[in-house]
């Protein structure tokens, strides 16, 4: 199975992925996730990429797009969800031709619509884990209380100023790539608002043609 997770910034592309995860034994490829690795371990790519993530900025293609295609063959080709990527056309038109090559292609992308004041709503309250990565809402799913709160942090990208450039850069690099997938008939569009659990239903419901003989 090859899922991906589209959507805007905080529509619950990483919290369903993990469900979707936990339930299928599926790999989460997040190039969210490969960015910052990059970016706390140092490397090459991680120094010229931390200014455009700060900023709220996407990173250029080329360089997510060598993270996501090695992460990808790791996997195998197989048994994996990815998670904010493709986001440009570009990327998604780059992602077809490197999974054609290997006959995998991605069976469905998964958009989650979420209104703009979720959105805000939901970045402005998250909270990491800086140990574990787990992410909380202040709100919603608040940390346990017996964790040492130095270990709950704020993402870099999660200040008011990253968070309306991340919106903006999604309305207009990332929002008409959907048009992509819709013509390639693998865009499956559900609601992302309300609980959490009620999203991953709607998600199983709409996948059920290729998840059921793949139930781990
Ligand atoms: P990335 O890490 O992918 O960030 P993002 O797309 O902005 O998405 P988020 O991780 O903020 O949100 P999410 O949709 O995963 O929501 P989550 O489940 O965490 O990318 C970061 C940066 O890396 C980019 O800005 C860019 O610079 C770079 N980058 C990454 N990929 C790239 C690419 N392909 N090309 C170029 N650059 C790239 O939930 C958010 C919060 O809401 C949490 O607190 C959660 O607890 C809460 N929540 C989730 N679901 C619900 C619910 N149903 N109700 C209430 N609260 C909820």
């Amino acid at each position: 199975m090859r899922l991906a997770l589209f959507g805007p910034p905080g529509a619950g592309k990483g919290t369903q992925s993990m469900l979707l995860k936990k339930r299928f034994g599926l790999d989460v490829i997040s190039t969210g996730n490969l960015i910052r690795e990059a970016i706390q371990e140092g490397t090459d790519v991680g120094r010229s990429v931390e200014k455009y993530v700060n900023a709220g900025d996407l990173v250029p293609d080329h360089l997510v797009r060598d993270l996501a295609n090695q992460a990808m063959a790791e996997h195998k080709f197989d048994r994996f969800i990815l998670d904010g990527y493709p986001r440009t056309t570009t990327q998604a038109k780059w992602l077809r031709e490197f999974l054609d090559a290997y006959k995998a292609p991605i069976e469905a992308v998964i958009s989650l619509k979420v209104s703009p004041e979720a959105v805000v709503d939901r970045l402005s309250n998250r909270r990491i884990n800086k140990d574990t990565g787990e992410s909380y809402h202040m709100i919603y799913h608040p940390p346990p209380s017996d964790l040492d709160p130095a270990l709950i942090v704020r993402r870099s990208d999660d200040t008011p100023h990253a968070i309306k450039a991340r919106i903006d850069v999604y309305r207009r690099e990332t929002q008409p790539v959907e048009e992509f997938f819709r013509s390639e008939g693998i865009l499956i569009e559900i609601s992302g608002e309300g609980e959490v659990s009620d999203v991953f239903n709607r998600i199983l419901s709409s996948i059920e043609h290729i998840a059921e003989l793949e139930l781990v």
